[in-house]
């Protein structure tokens, strides 16, 4: 049976992704609140598959009869850096004032993400070659379906071309460890897990040919957000020469964000990282940005561009 995330009845249904991989457990939302409750809290999380879920949670809020400013304001605000989710909301709101069913639009954005996703996977495939490392967890988990750079390995895969994953554990949240590699499990793909600090010593020791990340935001110039740790791997890769890639639909792409620098950049709780030590701060940022001159290119539904990311 192929994984899923999101399932939407009468109420929401999200799989508690904070639980993977020892328990399947199935989190019901009926309202906008707790839709961003559980988007903040990371029961669903991947910046494609949070604009799926803040859709469906404008939906909720418009089945109810909700306050619907309020509810797209607890939405947008539920997880900053990943611009899909005020793409989804700023695609809703046209519908909204001409009271058009969200739901229907809704379901339509869920099942769109797989196409561009299978589209991206179809574009980005042939750059793959043998032995790719990765981060945090871009599959069917992160999205609506198939994955970003998971979803590249797959086309690859369905294409008849032998690809082994190395999946980094992706610390302090471990989305590598639990999600990546479950997903992998699950669907037959070779996988081997490694600590982030180990893909230098890997890189060194010749076994990874390419590099192929997901991404939270781009800005115009390129400049890529995604999953803390990723902007050392774009480091590591120009060391080793090995090429690197984002993989991000265009829903990923914030044109009026002119740099890195202008990209928000959210910050998790102390505990995240480390639970139980009085007196000391922590910094603790989900993402760091990678500069467009590491990024070898940027893979859309579009195709591919070694120029900067598609429109
Ligand atoms: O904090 P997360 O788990 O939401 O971070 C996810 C990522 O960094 C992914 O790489 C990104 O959202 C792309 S998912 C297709």
């Amino acid at each position: 049976m192929s994984l899923t995330a999101i399932r939407f009845d009468s109420a929401l249904h999200l799989l508690d992704q904070r639980l993977l991989p020892r328990e399947s457990r199935w989190v019901t939302c009926r309202t906008a609140a707790e839709t961003a409750d559980a988007i903040a809290s990371m029961v669903v999380r991947g910046a494609p598959a949070i604009a799926i879920t803040a859709a469906y949670g404008m939906a909720l809020a418009q089945g109810a009869g909700a306050d619907m400013a309020l509810a797209r304001a607890a939405l947008l605000a539920s997880r900053p850096t990943a611009v899909n989710l005020r793409w989804a909301l700023e695609r809703l709101d046209p519908l909204l004032r001409a009271g058009a069913d969200l739901l229907t639009e809704a379901r339509r954005m869920h099942e769109e993400d797989v196409a561009i996703n299978r589209a991206l996977g179809a574009h980005g495939a042939p750059l793959l070659q043998e032995g790719v490392l990765t981060i945090c967890n871009t599959g069917t988990l992160a999205t609506g379906g198939w994955g970003t750079a998971l979803g590249m390995v797959r086309s690859a895969r369905e294409a008849g071309r032998a690809i082994h994953v190395y999946a980094l554990e992706t610390r302090p949240y471990d989305q590598g460890a639990r999600l990546t590699t479950y997903e992998c499990s699950h669907d037959g793909i070779p996988c081997t897990l490694l600590a982030d600090s180990m893909a230098g010593a890997l890189m060194a020791a010749g076994r990874v040919r390419s590099v192929v990340v997901g991404c939270d935001r781009v800005a115009a110039n390129g400049d890529a957000a995604n999953k803390i740790g990723t902007y050392n791997l774009a480091v590591l890769a120009r060391h080793h020469a090995l090429p690197f890639y984002v993989a991000m639909p265009s829903s990923t792409l914030d044109a009026g964000c002119p740099d890195g620098a202008s990209i928000p950049i959210e910050e998790r709780p102390a505990e995240e990282l480390f639970a139980g030590l009085r007196g000391v701060s922590v910094w603790n940022p989900a993402f760091d940005v990678t500069p467009a001159e590491l990024i070898t290119a940027w893979v859309s539904e579009h195709g591919v561009s070694r120029e900067g990311p598609l429109p």
